[in-house]
């Protein structure tokens, strides 16, 4: 089929208030909006303000009414536990209904706050979406995280409950989380007023009388009871979630997203981005804690009518590296969305793809990647093994869905190897110099979108609207300033090349490089330290960390480096990677003092790099080198 993406994207260009207008058309609204766009709110205007309406009547109770309750919504499959759980539109709307009145029942109602602290089950799903029917507003909290990141998060959003588990499951060992749970809400100087904890089998944990209630008691007897509460109405721009993000300090950005717009971007994404229908099988192998978990494996595809699939598992090592190819059959996964990352673990462990044969891929259609730069070599082993269209595509936790990709709803547009693709309708991509002025096509620069973002773009950062403006819209007045540097080509694609800022990507999962220094930083015997993220072929990145100790500090290195790794662990998580740290005499630095990381980071990539002018002392930079030869990362040639 000839893709539609021309004249679509020129259709948005020409009125985007009157495209955005029929894409609403798709979600049911309780009163419609007064202004389709309000260029007089918020920061940059506002979508369909005026409007109200309800998310989880529009992911849940929408379907049971039209007829489609008997269709399945959401499967739980755990390799790690070895179960699966279905759930049909009627039984969600049940399991939904049950703990949004328990939730009420604690007095939580609309814009109080409620973090989620959860595994890969399915009582997440359960708990966002009884969330957004009381117009209560969730903030997920990825459970790779330790204890002082839940205890930042559960501070800044001043949450009034907290629903957990007792326990999550990584290959290999049991992640005990009612302690991490428990040590965040000591650490924490504001209290919530209640928790709800799911025990799970796998190992229960102790409850705090007249703090916890105990998940499958209190839905229980709501259930028996018949009990289902009524969604409530909230304003489209009311926000739906907080979604933290790594930035550029050891405080992370408590990123907003409304109801109404994020429910038609999301809608629309659906549909004309993944090219996948009502009733179709929609599966995101990412986590609830990530963007692309609250978009694609909660809201989007309940909101478009399809069922989702929720993994308990990792792609290789659960049991084998034919996982993904297990799950797509036995679910009939017409589109599956999942990291470089996982593809290139996937590659390493069967190159051949020998394990694709043995399972019944009939009703997959399509690969889409994302979350970090898909390098080509992944790209097209994936199209050869599988045969099908493999996408990539490029979004931000800020946007909440693609702001380029191949819309294969539209009819799939040729695939570039190393381009996540066009401009999506809604984002005006262009590339600017630091002076803020258009590159020539082909040109590295600055990737900025023209304001206003479309729907389903953040409207600000909880309780930090100057830092919203100063990260984000202070440097290129006009324009969103993603972060990420690249090209456009002379055909429009994009190619995302780097981050402008310390944020590195490790397996799919943002980091922030600056949150590790700061750790560091902390330790008695440290005088300063500089982390950088080095290319690595399975992560794509990972942290390595250089310091320098305080004068007449004499320890042994490996004691005092496992103490560093170890307090990163404790401090944001396992999921930091971080495993490799580097003793040095100094850390090369401009005359003006600034560390120069991005030099440091090439010396270890081993790619080109120029002596900075403005260095105090090449030497430092020699030192990095032997250093890095040293601990065997770089090899001399
Ligand atoms: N709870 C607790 N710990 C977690 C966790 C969770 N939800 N998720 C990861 N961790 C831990 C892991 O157990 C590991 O701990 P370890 O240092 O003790 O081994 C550490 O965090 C790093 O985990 P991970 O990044 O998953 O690396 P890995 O080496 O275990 O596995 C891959 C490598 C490629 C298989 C894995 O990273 C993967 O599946 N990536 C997909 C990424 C993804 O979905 N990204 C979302 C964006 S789309
Ligand atoms: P997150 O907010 O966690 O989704 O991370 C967003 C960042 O991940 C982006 O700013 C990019 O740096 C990177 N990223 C996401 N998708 C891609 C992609 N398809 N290609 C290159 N980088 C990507």
């Amino acid at each position: 089929m000839k893709s539609h993406y021309p004249e679509v994207y020129a259709q948005w260009r020409q009125d985007p208030v009157a495209f955005w207008q029929a894409a609403g058309e798709k979600i049911d609204w309780i009163r419609p909006a007064t202004h389709v766009f309000n260029a007089e709110a918020g920061a940059y205007g506002r979508w369909f303000d005026g409007a109200l309406c309800n998310t989880c009547e529009n992911c849940v109770d929408r379907h049971v009414e039209a007829g489609n309750g008997e269709r399945l919504a959401l499967i739980h499959d755990s390799p790690v536990t070895g179960q699966v759980r279905r759930y049909t539109y009627d039984e969600l709307l049940i399991e939904v209904g049950a703990l949004a009145s328990v939730m009420q029942d604690y007095g939580v109602a609309k814009g109080d706050r409620v973090v989620i602290y959860m595994p890969m089950v399915a009582e997440a799903v359960i708990a966002m979406l009884a969330c957004a029917r009381i117009g209560a507003i969730h903030s997920v909290v990825f459970g790779g995280f330790a204890a002082p990141e839940l205890a930042t998060r559960t501070e800044d959003a001043k949450a009034k409950y907290i629903i957990s588990a007792s326990c999550g499951i990584e290959p290999g060992r049991i992640v005990e989380y009612k302690p991490l749970l428990d040590e965040a809400i000591e650490l924490s100087a504001h209290q919530p007023d209640g928790c709800l904890i799911l025990q799970r089998e796998q190992l229960r944990c102790e409850l705090i009388p007249g703090r916890d209630g105990d998940y499958a008691e209190l839905i229980g007897a709501a259930k028996a009871a018949g009990r289902i509460s009524e969604c409530v109405p909230v304003a489209a721009t009311d926000p739906l979630y907080i979604l933290y993000t790594s930035g550029t300090t050891g405080q992370p950005k408590g990123v907003v997203r409304d109801n109404g717009g994020h429910m038609v971007a999301l809608r629309w994404a659906m549909e004309n981005h993944y090219g996948v229908q009502p009733g179709e099988v929609f599966w995101a192998a990412s986590d609830v804690g990530w963007v692309v978990g609250h978009s694609f494996i909660c809201y989007g595809p309940l909101l478009n009518g399809s069922t989702t699939v929720l993994y308990e598992g990792k792609p290789v090592g659960t049991p084998d590296a034919g996982a993904y190819w297990r799950v797509i059959q036995d679910h009939k996964v017409a589109a599956l969305f999942a990291a470089p990352t996982a593809f290139r673990a996937i590659k390493k462990v069967d190159p051949q793809g020998r394990l694709i044969s043995e399972y019944n891929l009939d009703a997959f259609r399509t690969l889409f990647l994302a979350g970090e730069r898909s390098d080509p070599a992944t790209i097209e082993w994936a199209q050869e093994k599988l045969q099908r269209p493999v996408v990539d595509h490029w979004w931000q936790t800020e946007t909440g869905w693609p702001m380029s990709g191949n819309p294969v709803g539209l009819g799939l547009l040729p695939v570039k190897p190393g381009s996540p693709g066009v401009p999506m309708p809604g984002y005006d991509v262009q590339v600017l110099d630091d002076d803020g002025h258009p590159v020539a096509r082909g040109e590295l620069g600055n990737i900025v979108c023209k304001l206003p973002l479309p729907p389903s773009g953040f409207p600000t950062l909880w309780n930090a609207e100057e830092r919203f403006h100063s990260a984000y819209l202070r440097e290129f007045p006009g324009y969103y300033a993603t972060a990420d540097a690249g090209i456009i080509d002379e055909d429009g694609y994009v190619f995302i090349m780097a981050r402008t800022d310390d944020i590195i990507n490790v397996a799919g999962h943002r980091l922030s490089t600056g949150a590790m220094e700061e750790v560091m930083g902390k330790h008695p015997d440290i005088a300063e330290s500089a982390v950088v993220g080095l290319a690595d072929a399975l992560k794509g990145q990972i942290p390595i960390g250089f310091y320098v100790t305080n004068d007449g500090v004499n320890r042994d290195p490996c004691e005092l480096q496992a103490e560093l790794i170890l307090g990163v662990r404790e401090a944001i998580g396992p999921v930091a990677a971080f495993k490799t740290v580097i003793e040095v005499a100094r850390l090369p630095k401009t005359r003006s003092g600034k560390v120069l990381r991005g030099t440091m980071q090439k010396i270890g990539d081993g790619a080109d790099w120029k002596l900075p002018a403005a260095i105090d002392d090449p030497e430092s930079l020699t030192e990095i080198t032997e250093a890095l030869v040293r601990e065997g990362i770089l090899i001399r040639e």
